[in-house]
Order: C-alpha cells, then structure tokens, then sequence
C-alpha cells in the first residue's frame, strides 16, 4: 500500500533545511533519483520533484505543474521553478548540515544544488511577524484528505502536492504599524490569537479564508521562518492533493478576482515560487514508479 511520506503530516520541526535542484546540461537525473532514495526517508527528508526533473525522466504526472507569476500594482510574485527540493527536518542543526551535504553529493554531478535555505521553528509555531501560523490547518483524517492524493492509481496514490516560496519580510514596517492596523493585516488578533469578526476584507484571513472558497480551498501548511544577517521572512509550504486550492487562493490574495489585494503585501514579498510533486512511499522507500524508477 502506498504511503504518503510522513514528515507532510507531521509537525513542523526544530530546524530545518531546504535544498533545491536544478539540473546539469546533458544529464540523466536517473541515477541521482535512485541515490536520493537510499538517503530520504520521507520523515525526516521530505523530497518533491519538479516539472523538469519529471520531463528528463520522459514522464508527466498528472496535475504537475509550473507555478504561475502574477505582476500586480506594486508587486510581483514570482514563478522560479526548480528540479528538485528536499525539505530536510530535524533538531539538531549540525546534523541537518551533515545530511545535507551527504544528500548533495549523492545527486550530483546530474543535480547541482542551487539553493539552500535554514528554517527554524518560532516558539511554538509562529511567523516573524509574531503572529501564530497554521490555526486553521485541517487535522487529522481531514489533513490527510486535504495534502494526499487518492483515487489516482498506483505510484500516484499517498502523494502530494507541494507549493513552496520564501518571502521576505520587512519588519521594520510592520513594526511601524499600530497594533490595531497589524492585527487588521493578518485579521487576527495577536494577544489572543482570536479571529476579528471585524477586519477589513484585505486581512489575510480573510482573503483565504478556506471555506470561503467553492469548492472549498483546503491545504496543509507547513512554513517555518528564515533569517539570515538581518533578512528574515517565512519559508511558506503548503501541501495539497492537487495545485487547485492553492492556485485559487494565491489569485485571490494578488488580488486577481476582485482587484483587493492582501494586506500581507503591505509588509512581506515572495522572493520565489515553485510547485513539486511530491511522491508517495513504498516499503520505506519513495516510491518511483509513477516516473519510470
Ligand atoms: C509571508 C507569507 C505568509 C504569512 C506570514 C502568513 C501568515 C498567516 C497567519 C498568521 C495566518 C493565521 C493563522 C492560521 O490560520 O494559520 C494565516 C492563515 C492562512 N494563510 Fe497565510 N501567510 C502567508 C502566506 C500565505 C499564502 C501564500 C497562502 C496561500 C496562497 C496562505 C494561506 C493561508 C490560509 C489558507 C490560512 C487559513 C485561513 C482560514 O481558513 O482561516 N498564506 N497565514
């Protein structure tokens, strides 16, 4: 039976990792698949594959994408697609660095890192802003009927869709805000963590408020915050059974179905934007089959 891979489902961890892939002119990714698979575990290293990384395989999965751009007044949301990502998840940062560089050397020469990104978790799951993230994630069965893939045959069933960007905050002006204006900006109140009934239509929780959707949006959001000298923002991930809610609730925040614009922009930007599949695992291993492996 196939088997979503654990660490989508589990809590967000201590300390993190993200690595990204591009692929090298004139190579066959093959063998750097099938070294990845001694190393990932799908628990402690989540892995998903890009659209290239898919094509270079001679295979398409279903529902795999390129993520889309947006330039709005003010702002962009980029698209920059990668081969492969590896979301490396653990406590201990030193060994995060070892698994990493193992990791590294076992996909190359085919697959060059071209990206590294260290997360950590903030208290017990907080964004910079200081706000509490992930509240309203779906949990339990409704989790893993929101982030796994179902009904789709072999090799694709227990996978996931992941949409994952780094954005930027400007902390400095969101400190510069009043209370009242950031509460209003995120449409929860920071003190309690309550949802204001009251918050304009641009707050972020309002403008992805998930039921809100038709069909309804739901996604699993597992971001955790970056910093790195005095830049800091949020490595923003979300898992689903396909791109959809996402797709819709990104359109909605850029301001693309009513022309409002989600107040998060007043203080944050997306520095990047790729979707990968993510695939399920067999026996303990990820589960190949779907692309040929
Ligand atoms: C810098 C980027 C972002 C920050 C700091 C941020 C922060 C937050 C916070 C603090 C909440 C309220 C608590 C919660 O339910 O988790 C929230 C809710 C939510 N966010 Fe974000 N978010 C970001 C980007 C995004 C993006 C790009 C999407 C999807 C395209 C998204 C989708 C959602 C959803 C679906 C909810 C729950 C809404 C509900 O059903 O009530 N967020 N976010």
């Amino acid at each position: 039976m196939s088997q979503i891979q654990k660490g989508i489902l589990a809590p967000v961890p201590k300390q993190a990792c993200y690595l990204s892939f591009a692929i090298a002119p004139e190579m066959n990714p093959a063998g750097s698949l099938r070294n990845l698979c001694r190393l990932a575990d799908g628990h402690k290293t989540v892995v998903g594959l890009g659209l290239s990384l898919v094509r270079a395989l001679g295979r398409e999965v279903q529902g795999l994408k390129v993520f889309p751009c947006y330039t709005e007044a003010g702002f962009d949301v980029p698209s920059t697609p990668g081969a492969l990502w590896c979301w490396l998840r653990g406590d201990d940062r030193g060994e995060l660095v070892h698994r990493a560089r193992a990791i590294v050397q076992s996909v190359a020469p085919a697959l060059q890192l071209e990206q590294t990104i260290d997360g950590f978790r903030y208290k017990s799951g907080y964004d910079l802003s200081g706000y509490e993230d992930g509240t309203e994630n779906p949990k339990g069965a409704a989790a893993v009927k929101a982030a796994v893939s179902a009904g789709q045959g072999p090799g694709l069933d227990g996978g996931s869709f992941v949409a994952v960007q780094q954005w930027i905050h400007h902390l400095d002006t969101f400190d510069a805000m009043t209370a009242h204006k950031r509460d209003h900006t995120i449409g929860r109140r920071k003190r309690d963590n309550k949802e204001l009934s009251n918050a304009p239509a641009c707050a972020h929780v309002k403008r992805t408020a998930q039921e809100s959707f038709n069909p309804a949006a739901f996604i699993l959001r597992r971001s955790m915050p970056w910093a790195e000298a005095q830049q800091a923002g949020l490595v923003f991930v979300a898992f689903g059974n396909s791109f959809d809610p996402f797709d819709a609730l990104l359109r909605r925040m850029v301001g693309a179905e009513d022309g409002i614009v989600d107040a998060l922009f007043s203080f944050t930007r997306p520095l990047s934007g790729s979707y990968y599949w993510c695939p399920p695992m067999k026996r303990g291993r990820l589960d190949l089959r779907a692309v040929g492996l």
